[in-house]
């Protein structure tokens, strides 16, 4: 069992393959794109399997694979077919933008995954194009029925950006009507690679939560998992759920049982950390598993309360300058 400084098992990795993407959402990069990391900055398979391997033997049990988008990752079906593989892995899931995923739907229930969760911001065609600046939505849309019709569970991921789909709240709710879905609605986080961000968050996730309350004033609380992000809710005898994620106001950090490792080897120990161990480098200097072992459980036990002490601790004050694609999302 893996614990940190503070008490809280660590038991979840989210595992970035890529800062490459081929859609350009504003509130994740600019829409010139990034500077990309080199083919050589970039962790190998056999590097991110070595790690995971590695960190499987020490108490994580779940792994999110993430981007970026995942799959832009030409070798991306078989490794995660290699990751499904570690024995003490129990959960293996991914999170994509869903516009390469739907001929890949029927492989990735195959290999034992069961969840997958869809970053969809708005169900109109236009916005959709306003967001992510690419007309991509119709491709997205066949993955989501793709993956209703293989039986997978999805999660819907949709950020609330003021001005942008604040009409779309309403109609996403909608569709957990009639569909098993969750759709979690997220704060805006600064994560966007132009170091940019509100000084007041106009949609945090109360704002959002009454939103759908004056829609729908029977909204039910629903039990949340233990180390869950979001609070859930029902509309009463709607099929799926709704639930809100404070990434912004970070509401959440006392259970933070994740890990997260970045495209190039950077191990973070919160999302609003600067990166705190690099593993890509401790590999090609010829670690041993045992050093590497010994560093991962020292960045653990220096592990900051929350994500306001890791934005604190960083070198650079103010907001954060990477992308959510670069930290792995
Ligand atoms: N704020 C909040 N969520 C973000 N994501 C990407 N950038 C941001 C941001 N700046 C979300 C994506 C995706 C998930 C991986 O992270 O929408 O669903
Ligand atoms: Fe790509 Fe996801 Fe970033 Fe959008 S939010 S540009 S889909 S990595």
């Amino acid at each position: 069992m893996l614990t940190d400084n503070h008490g809280r098992q660590i038991d979840y990795l989210r595992l970035s393959v890529t800062d490459r993407c081929n859609l350009r959402c504003f509130y994740c990069m600019p829409q010139e794109g990034l500077p990309w990391l080199h083919r050589d900055e970039l962790m190998s398979s056999a590097e991110m399997l070595r790690i995971c391997r590695l960190l499987t033997g020490m108490g994580i049990t779940k792994i999110r694979v993430t981007g970026g988008e995942p799959f832009v990752r030409r070798d991306m079906v078989s490794l995660l077919g290699d990751l499904a593989a570690l024995p003490n892995l129990q959960h293996l899931s991914l999170t994509t933008n869903g516009v390469l995923t739907a001929p890949l739907v029927p492989a990735l229930r195959d290999l034992g995954i069961r969840q997958v969760n869809l970053s969809l911001d708005t169900l109109d065609r236009q916005r959709f194009l306003r967001i992510t600046h690419r007309d991509e939505f119709d491709r997205v849309m066949k993955t989501f029925e793709a993956l209703l019709a293989h039986g997978l569970e999805v999660k819907i991921n949709a950020v609330v950006m003021d001005g942008r789909n604040t009409e779309d709240i309403l109609p996403l709710v909608s569709l957990t009507r009639e569909l098993p879905v969750s759709v979690r609605f997220i704060e805006e986080m600064p994560f966007n690679g132009q170091g940019s961000h509100y000084a007041d968050l106009p949609w945090n996730y109360l704002r959002i939560l009454d939103a759908i309350r004056e829609a729908h004033p029977g909204l039910e609380k629903i039990p949340d998992g233990p180390a869950s992000t979001s609070y859930n809710y029902r509309v009463p005898g709607h099929r799926g759920t709704v639930g809100v994620i404070a990434a912004y106001s970070r509401t959440f950090c006392g259970t933070c049982n994740r890990l997260r490792l970045t495209a190039s080897g950077l191990l973070k120990t919160c999302l609003y950390d600067e990166g705190v161990l690099n593993l890509r480098d401790m590999l090609r200097a010829g670690a041993s598993d045992e050093q590497i072992r010994i560093r991962l459980l020292e960045a653990l036990r220096h592990r900051a309360r929350d994500g306001w002490e890791a934005q604190r601790r960083r070198r650079e004050p103010g907001d954060p300058h990477e992308s959510m694609a670069q930290i792995g999302g």
